[in-house]
């Protein structure tokens, strides 16, 4: 069964309780449940994993081009200004595609700019929930 690695960087373990009224009231598990009934429905299989730590996503992106392995990655903050993980993601052979709950666009200028939606397969912002529950589906077309 081909394997989806869901990367979350910085905060998003607090989901439910963080900024609900920009990230919804779903708590991680609850997203992690969501994806698993989806991944079964597509019959892949996910790996969802959460960290606060730079260097540690960077560990789980450097498996994922080890492995040749399709990635769902929301760098959260990382996203603005983390060039580590950028160079991270163009080693990546397999889809990647960068996802947000909000809409850093409609959000402060500061999240105007993605360091790593150049090297990204495409990128899906806004939708809550329906962000990776989408990107699933576009991955699980394309492995
Ligand atoms: C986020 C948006 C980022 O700007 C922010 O730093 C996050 C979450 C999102 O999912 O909307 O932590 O990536």
């Amino acid at each position: 069964m081909a394997k989806v690695l869901v990367l979350n960087g910085p905060n998003l373990n607090r989901l439910g309780s963080r900024e609900p009224d920009v990230y919804g009231t779903g708590s991680y598990e609850e997203l992690g449940g969501a994806l698993a009934a989806l991944a079964s429905e597509l019959g892949v299989d996910i790996d969802m994993r959460q960290t606060n730590d730079e260097s540690e996503m960077l560990s789980w992106l450097h498996e994922a081009a080890d492995g040749s392995t399709p990635v769902i990655l929301n760098p959260a903050a990382f996203t603005h200004y983390s060039y580590s993980l950028r160079d991270a993601c163009a080693l990546l052979t397999a889809p990647m595609i960068e996802v947000h709950l909000s809409n850093p666009l409609a959000r402060e200028e500061f999240r105007h700019t993605s360091v790593v939606s150049g090297v990204a397969t495409g990128t899906i912002s806004g939708l809550g929930f329906d962000s990776y529950l989408l990107a699933l589906r576009a991955i699980a077309a394309r492995v």
